[in-house]
C-alpha cells in the first residue's frame, strides 16, 4: 500500500504549509501590537480624533481597528465563493501559485501603509490577505486529499490546521513587543507574510498538479499517471490509476456540478448539510472567542497582564501538541469519534467555565462586601470613606491571592483545557472532511460553499463575542455550551466514518440513503 515518502511530504509542505500559513498568521498577527497601530492611527492618520483619551478608547480609533480585524474575515469568505471557480479554471496546484499574487499585493499595502499614513492601505492590505487565506482554505485541502493515499488521507488533512495553530502561536510571538510589536516593528511584522509565498512560488512548481484533475477535470491520462507516479514513489500506481478510471468513468455521466445544482440536487443534499453544518460547528463552538480574548479572560480571573500573555502563549503551544496528537490518532481512532470527543470535552469546558467564573464572581462579590465593611470599620474610626475605599480596594487585591487563587487557576486550566479538546478534532476534522464527502465534480462547488460558511461564521462570532461577553460576562459561555450540545447530537446522528474509505465508497453510501 502507499505510505509516506520524501516526495509526498515535499508536496504536502509546498503546498498546504505554505498557504496554511498565511490563513494562520493573518487570522493571529493584529492580536498583540494593537496597542501601537492604535497610537500610530489616533496620531498620526486619524484627524478630529480627541487625543485625551487613550488610543484604545478612542472611538474613531476603534473603529478602524475593529474593521481591520473583522474585514479579514470579509476577504475569507469572497475567497471561499470563488474557491470552486478557480479550482477549477486554474488547478489546485496552478490556483494555489496564482493566490500568491494576493499575498504580494497585501504585503505591499500594509507594510507601508505607515510610510503613507493611510489606513485605506492597511484595511484594502487585510482584506486581500483575506482573499487569500479563504482561497488557501479550500485549495490546499483538496490538493492534499486529491494527492493523498487513502489510508493517509485524514493525517495528511490535518496537516492544514496543524500549520494554522504552530503559525497563530508565531504571530503571537512576533509580536510580541520585545519583538516586533513596536511602532517601528510593526510594518514588518505584517509585511512578513510574504515570506511564505516567495517559498511557495520556489517550491510547488516542482511538485505535479493533482492527478486527479488532470484526469478527471482534464482527461490527460498520460499526465495523471506521471503526477501519480511522482508522488508515489516506488510503490506501483496501477490500483489507484482503476480506481480513477473508474471515477472517470462515473464522472462523464455525472458532469460537473454548480453550485445551483448542487443545491437543489436532492442526493447531494445530505453531505452538503453536513459539510456546512461541521463548518459553523467549529466557529460556533467559540473557539476563536477564547483564542483572541484569552488574555483579557485570564485577566478577568485576576492574572496580571504579563502573566495573562505568557498564558495565551501557554495555550497556543497547547493548541499546537494537541493537534498533533490527533495528526496520529485519525487514521485509528477516525474521523467521527475524534469529533464527538472533541465537542463533548469542550461542552463539558464551558459548562465547568460558566460555573467557575459565575462562582468566582458570587465568591468575589461576597468577599468584597465583608471587606468593604471591615475596612470600613477600621476607616471610619481612623480617617473616613475616601481612606476606606482605597484600603478595601487593596484589601481585595491581597486576599484574593492569598486565598482563592486555585478558583484562578482552574478557569486557567479549563480555558486550556478548552482549546485542547478543539484541537482533538474540531480544529482539523472539519477542512478535509469536506473533500472526502464529495466526488470530483461536485468537491469544487461543495468546497466553495463549506469555507464561505465557515468564515462567515467567524465573522459573526468576532463581531459579536465582545458584546455578548460584557452584556452576559461568564454567561456567555452557556451559549457556547448549548451550540456544543446540538453539534454533538448533529454529528452522533448525521456524520458518516470516512476513515479507510474512497470518495467512491463514501458517496456510494450516501447513495444508499436516498
Ligand atoms: C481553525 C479555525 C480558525 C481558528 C483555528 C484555531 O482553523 O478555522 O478560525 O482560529 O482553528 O486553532
Amino acid at each position: 500500500m502507499a505510505g509516506m515518502n520524501s516526495r509526498l511530504a515535499f508536496a504536502i509542505i509546498s503546498s498546504a504549509c505554505w498557504s496554511a500559513f498565511q490563513h494562520g498568521y493573518n487570522t493571529g498577527v493584529l492580536n498583540a501590537p494593537q496597542a501601537v497601530m492604535s497610537e500610530w492611527l489616533q496620531k498620526e492618520v486619524l484627524t478630529g480624533t480627541n487625543t485625551s483619551l487613550a488610543a484604545k478608547d478612542d472611538p474613531k480609533v476603534t473603529t478602524v481597528m475593529s474593521i481591520a480585524v473583522a474585514i479579514y474575515c470579509v476577504g475569507g469568505m469572497i475567497g471561499g465563493i470563488i474557491t470552486g471557480v478557480v479550482a477549477d479554471r486554474f488547478g489546485r496546484k496552478g490556483g494555489l501559485l496564482w493566490n500568491n499574487a494576493l499575498v504580494f499585493a497585501a504585503a505591499l499595502l500594509e507594510g507601508l501603509a505607515k510610510t503613507a499614513n493611510s489606513a485605506e492601505m492597511l484595511i484594502l492590505g487585510r482584506l486581500l490577505i483575506g482573499v487569500n487565506s479563504g482561497l488557501n482554505a479550500g485549495l490546499a485541502p483538496m490538493y492534499l486529499a486529491e494527492i493523498s493515499p487513502v489510508s493517509l488521507r485524514g493525517s495528511i488533512g490535518t496537516v492544514y490546521q496543524l500549520v494554522i495553530t504552530m503559525t497563530i502561536l508565531l504571530s503571537q510571538v512576533l509580536g510580541l513587543e520585545s519583538v516586533l510589536g513596536t511602532p517601528e516593528g510593526w510594518p514588518y511584522l505584517l509585511a512578513a507574510t510574504a515570506i511564505p509565498a516567495v517559498l511557495q512560488i520556489f517550491t510547488l512548481p516542482v511538485c505535479p498538479e493533482s492527478p486527479k484533475f488532470l484526469l478527471l477535470n482534464k482527461g490527460q491520462e498520460l499526465h495523471a499517471q506521471r503526477a501519480l507516479n511522482w508522488l508515489r514513489g516506488d510503490v506501483a500506481v496501477h490500483g489507484e490509476m482503476e480506481e480513477m478510471h473508474q471515477e472517470a468513468e462515473k464522472n462523464k455521466i455525472s458532469k460537473k456540478v454548480t453550485l445551483r445544482e448542487l443545491f437543489s440536487n436532492r442526493q447531494l443534499r445530505q453531505p452538503l448539510l453536513i459539510a456546512m453544518v461541521v463548518m459553523v460547528a467549529q466557529q460556533f463552538s467559540g473557539i476563536n472567542a477564547v483564542i483572541f480574548f484569552s488574555t483579557d479572560i485570564f485577566t478577568r480571573v485576576k492574572l496580571t497582564t504579563s502573566q495573562s500573555q505568557y498564558a495565551t502563549l501557554g495555550m497556543g503551544a497547547m493548541n499546537v501538541v494537541m493537534t498533533v496528537i490527533s495528526l496520529l490518532l485519525v487514521e485509528r481512532a477516525g474521523r467521527k469519534t475524534l469529533l464527538l470527543s472533541g465537542f463533548a470535552g469542550m461542552f463539558v469546558c464551558s459548562v465547568g467555565l460558566v460555573s467557575c467564573m459565575g462562582a468566582m464572581n458570587v465568591v468575589m462579590t461576597v468577599i468584597s462586601l465583608l471587606l468593604v465593611e471591615r475596612a470600613g470599620r477600621k476607616t471610619l474610626l481612623l480617617s473616613g470613606f475616601a481612606g476606606m475605599f482605597v484600603c478595601s480596594v487593596g484589601l481585595v487585591v491581597a486576599y484574593m491571592y492569598a486565598h482563592i487563587s486555585w478558583v484562578s487557576y482552574l478557569c486557567i486550566g479549563l480555558v486550556i483545557l478548552f482549546v485542547v479538546m478543539f484541537a482533538v478534532g474540531p480544529g482539523s476534522i472539519p477542512w478535509f472532511l469536506v473533500t472526502e464527502l464529495f466526488n470530483q465534480s461536485s468537491r469544487p462547488a461543495a468546497t466553495s460553499v463549506a469555507v464561505t460558511v465557515n468564515w462567515t461564521a467567524n465573522f459573526i462570532v468576532g463581531l459579536s463575542f465582545l458584546q455578548l461577553s460584557i452584556a452576559l460576562g461568564a454567561n456567555v459561555f452557556i451559549i457556547f455550551a448549548v451550540l456544543q450540545l446540538i453539534f454533538i447530537f448533529f454529528i452522533f446522528f448525521k456524520v458518516p466514518e470516512t476513515k479507510n474509505k474512497t470518495v467512491e465508497e463514501i458517496t456510494a453510501m450516501f447513495r444508499q440513503q436516498m
